[in-house]
């Protein structure tokens, strides 16, 4: 029987996260760079890697917001100090803070007011939000992609924290795992459109012409960039594991519980082709000890999460 030409062509490692940059692509010519993944994958490496790189800037507020969030004895006062830097950043939670859903029914409130109904780690999450919304899922060329994976972000904050939930595990920084946890694509994208040699004429490079690359490599850059923001190990870990959460030697599971996240997103078809399961469909599910009961009610959250996307969707 033939090899199949395609396959052929593919590194052993395709799929798998693991894509290898060797001395043999190094010094390949430029115009077979235009054409590999591993010279794309080559390109994004030296691109996160080098001194001059920009990773996408993390406002001070969201680093003050991070780093505070981690003491023992925090004030009102230190986050309130930290959020007024950021004008962009106290009208979200103002906003989040005096909607139907964390007002209920009582008068609007000031900042202060705000951040004592939201608590520390909610103001926190909606900065990061609004740092996905604005400074990551917005990639010249990729707007529809952007849009998706905007959406998917949020969705999966919302189904990671409610996993935990179900877990009755730490829930402090589910949000933010399953609304990074995808970050690495964006990224990749932003800089496979600033590689002016890897660009196509007349426009960003085709999606399914990245599409390998982004498989194989979105965990690692992700985690790269949580790593250089200088966010808590275990976030670094789950957006690095979260196709592979075997390898994970985290003891939160947070990888796990990601990687679960993804696999309800696709149930719902929220940023991905549809892939519909069933509680006894995915072993996963009993990895992380959650029933069947919890299952069904977690698939029945995707379902809702995609068919009211309105009522929890920021986009503005
Ligand atoms: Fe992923």
């Amino acid at each position: 029987m033939k090899p199949d030409p395609k396959n052929a062509a593919r590194p052993q490692s395709f799929g798998k996260g693991m894509i290898e940059i060797n001395e043999e692509t190094l010094e390949r010519p430029i115009e077979d760079e235009q054409t590999t993944t591993q010279g794309m994958a080559f390109a994004v490496k030296r691109a996160i890697e080098s001194q001059s790189y920009n990773i996408p800037m993390l406002p001070e507020v969201a680093i003050s917001l991070s780093e505070i969030a981690n003491k023992p004895d925090v004030s009102i006062r230190d986050v309130e100090m930290a959020v007024t830097r950021d004008p962009s950043i106290a009208a979200r939670i103002m906003s989040v803070a005096n909607s139907a859903f964390y007002s209920r029914g009582t008068s609007s409130c000031s900042l202060r007011g705000a951040i004592v109904r939201l608590g520390l780690a909610e103001v926190r999450d909606v900065a990061f939000q609004l740092v996905a919304q604005t400074r990551i899922f917005r990639v010249p060329g990729y707007s529809e992609r952007m849009r998706e994976l905007l959406e998917a972000s949020q969705a999966g904050g919302i189904l990671s924290r409610q996993i935990c939930q179900h877990l009755r595990y730490e829930t402090d920084l589910a949000y933010l795992c399953g609304l990074l946890h995808d970050m690495g694509e964006a990224i990749i994208l932003g800089i496979v459109g600033n590689q002016g040699e890897l660009v196509k004429k007349g426009g960003a490079m085709p999606l399914h012409a990245v599409r390998a690359l982004v498989e194989d490599y979105h965990a690692r850059v992700g985690a790269h960039v949580c790593s250089r923001w200088g966010l808590p190990r275990v976030i670094v870990d789950a957006l690095l594991h979260h196709h592979r959460p075997d390898q994970s030697t985290d003891t939160l599971q947070m990888a796990t519980v990601v990687r679960v996240t993804d696999i309800l997103l696709a149930h719902a078809g929220i940023g991905v082709e549809q892939r519909r399961t069933t509680a006894m469909g995915e072993p996963l599910f009993y990895r992380l000890n959650l029933s069947p009961l919890q299952v069904d009610s977690l698939l029945d959250l995707a379902d809702s999460l995609k068919e009211n996307r309105d009522a929890w969707l920021v986009t503005g």
